[in-house]
Formats: structure tokens, C-alpha cells, sequence
């Protein structure tokens, strides 16, 4: 096994060794999977980076944004209402249902497995997963930008305006309809926003808090997913992994975070986790 010395810490390469990794899967008590969009790749919902990313000539990044919204509510209304039209048709695969599955499993031993995500599609809440915290939101809530109501809202569409509007292909034109015209507060009739944490937002201070808690009692923590460039797992992953706390992580290819982490298995996460966590 090669090593190599960063900031005078030694590092050793993480290692693809599945059976180790079920050595300490099987002795360990308290479990946290932080999952990313590449989770739900196998889904059919597109992550960010890779191709997919974009939404006609827009980069999904530069649409998820307070500014962009407010520069331009009709444009990223279309966006989410394509996104939750897109999401609506999609089932969780066999990476959320290996993790709502152990979850129950390890329970009946008195152990814990909680998932951490950033995802906003709720596909580990389909799978059956119960501990669950949802770091930036979720596609399926609305906020009110007026008074802060917070509402489940599942709708398709969402409002009259919206029906047929959405289509990604570069050549479709923006909608450009009136604010009045967008989805509405039912209490105040304040223009409503995604409930979902944008770039350069912050995210909710009590989702934040438990998070940290669990990060900070875990005994084996698995990356799954996430290009670990996004915060927060660009910063949770290697702060257990600093503690000595062993990490997986469970990814198409290496990410900035690799080096950090004790294992790393390479591939699609729909084959690689059910085998990791034997369900
Ligand atoms: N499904 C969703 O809810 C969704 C989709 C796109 C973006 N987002 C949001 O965008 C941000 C992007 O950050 P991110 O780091 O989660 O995603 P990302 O798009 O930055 O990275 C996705 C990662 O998943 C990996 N990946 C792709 N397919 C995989 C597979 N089948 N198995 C294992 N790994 C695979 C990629 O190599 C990459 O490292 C997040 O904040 C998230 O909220 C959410
Ligand atoms: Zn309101």
C-alpha cells in the first residue's frame, strides 16, 4: 500500500478491498451515509457536473441562485418545474433502497445508520429511508417569500401558468410570465420560492446542528456520490476521516476528497453499495 505525505500528515492510498470494508461495516454501531446527486444518477435525474448540466444554454448552477431569482422568477420557476416534473417520474434505485434496507436491518441490532443528503429529490424518503436529514431542502416544498409559510406542494404543475412551460432544449423560448401569474402563498398571496438552499445561501441552522451531531458520534461514515468539491461534505467527510474514523466512499471516479478516505470503490454506487452493506 503506497503513502504519500500532505501537509506533513501521512497519508495512506484508500484501499478497494470490499471484504475489509465489511469488517468494519459489521462491527460498527453508528453509521452516516452522506449522499449527492450522483446517487439519484442511476435514477435518470442528471447531476450537476456532468453532462446533463445544463437547462436550455443555462448552467444549472447559475439558476440555483437568490440573484437569479431575483432577477428572473418566471426563468428558474420554469427550471424547478421541469425538475419536479422530471423528478416525479423517477424511482429510487437499488443505492437508496441498500440504505433504507440496512438502516432497518441495523436497527433491529440496536445499531444506527442515518443518511445525510444533499439532494432535494427526495428519492431516499421513497426508498423508506427514516433517518433522514435533508441538508438543502427539498424540490417538493414551497416558501413564501412574503410571509416564510413553509407548504408540502407536490403539484404538477404546480400553477395554470406553468403547464407546458419548462421544456430544457436550448431553441425553446423563456415563458417570461408575470409574477402574479407564478405559484402564490394560499395565506398571503406572496410570491412563493422553491424551500430549497441555493448557492451562496445558508443552510438551516437546526438541519446543520443535527448533522454535526451525528457526524460527530459516528463510527463509519460512507461518501456516496458527491464530488465532495460542494460544502458541506467537502468539509464533513474529511473532518471524521481526521478523527480516525474510517470513510468509504463509493464513486465513478476519484474525487478531491479520495486521499482523505480510508476506502474508496470505484463504479456505479447501484452495484457497489448493496454488495458494501450485504443487502
Ligand atoms: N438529485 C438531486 O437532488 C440533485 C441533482 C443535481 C444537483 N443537486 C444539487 O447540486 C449540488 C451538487 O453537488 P453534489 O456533490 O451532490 O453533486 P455533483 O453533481 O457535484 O457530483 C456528483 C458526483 O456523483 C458522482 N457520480 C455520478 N454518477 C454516479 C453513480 N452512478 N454512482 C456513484 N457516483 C456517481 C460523480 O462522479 C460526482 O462526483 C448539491 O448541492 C445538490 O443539492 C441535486
Ligand atoms: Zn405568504
Amino acid at each position: 500500500m503506497a503513502s504519500s505525505s500532505l501537509a506533513g500528515k501521512v497519508r495512506k492510498q484508500p484501499i478497494s478491498d470490499m471484504a475489509a470494508f465489511r469488517t468494519v461495516f459489521q462491527k460498527s454501531k453508528h453509521v452516516v451515509a452522506l449522499t449527492g446527486a450522483g446517487i439519484s444518477a442511476e435514477s435518470g435525474i442528471p447531476t450537476f457536473r456532468g453532462a446533463g448540466g445544463l437547462w436550455r444554454k443555462y448552467n444549472a448552477q447559475d439558476l440555483a441562485t437568490p440573484g437569479a431569482f431575483l432577477a428572473n422568477p418566471s426563468l428558474v420557476w420554469e427550471f424547478y418545474s421541469y425538475r419536479r416534473d422530471l423528478v416525479l417520474s423517477k424511482k429510487p434505485n437499488p443505492a437508496h433502497h441498500a440504505l433504507a434496507k440496512a438502516e432497518a436491518q441495523l436497527a433491529t441490532e440496536g445499531r444506527r445508520l442515518v443518511v445525510i443528503t444533499q439532494n432535494i429529490d427526495e428519492l431516499h424518503r421513497d426508498a423508506g429511508t427514516k433517518n433522514l436529514l435533508e441538508l438543502h431542502g427539498t424540490l417538493f416544498r414551497t416558501r413564501c417569500t412574503k410571509c416564510g409559510d413553509i407548504a408540502e406542494n407536490r403539484a404538477s404543475p404546480i400553477c395554470p401558468a406553468l403547464a407546458g412551460k419548462g421544456a430544457p432544449d436550448p431553441e425553446v423560448p423563456d415563458a417570461r410570465i408575470p409574477e402574479q401569474d407564478l405559484p402564490r402563498c394560499v395565506k398571503c398571496a406572496g410570491l412563493l420560492r422553491p424551500h430549497v438552499v441555493w448557492f451562496g445561501e445558508s443552510l438551516d441552522p437546526d438541519v446543520l446542528m443535527a448533522a454535526q451531531q451525528e457526524l460527530d458520534q459516528c463510527d463509519l461514515c460512507l461518501v456516496i456520490g458527491t464530488s465532495s468539491v460542494v460544502y458541506p461534505a467537502a468539509m464533513f467527510a474529511p473532518a471524521v476521516a481526521d478523527r480516525g474514523v474510517p470513510v468509504a466512499e463509493f464513486n465513478i471516479e476519484s474525487t478531491p476528497g479520495t486521499e482523505n478516505f480510508g476506502f474508496h470503490f470505484e463504479g456505479f454506487c447501484g452495484s457497489t453499495l448493496p454488495k458494501a452493506l450485504g443487502v
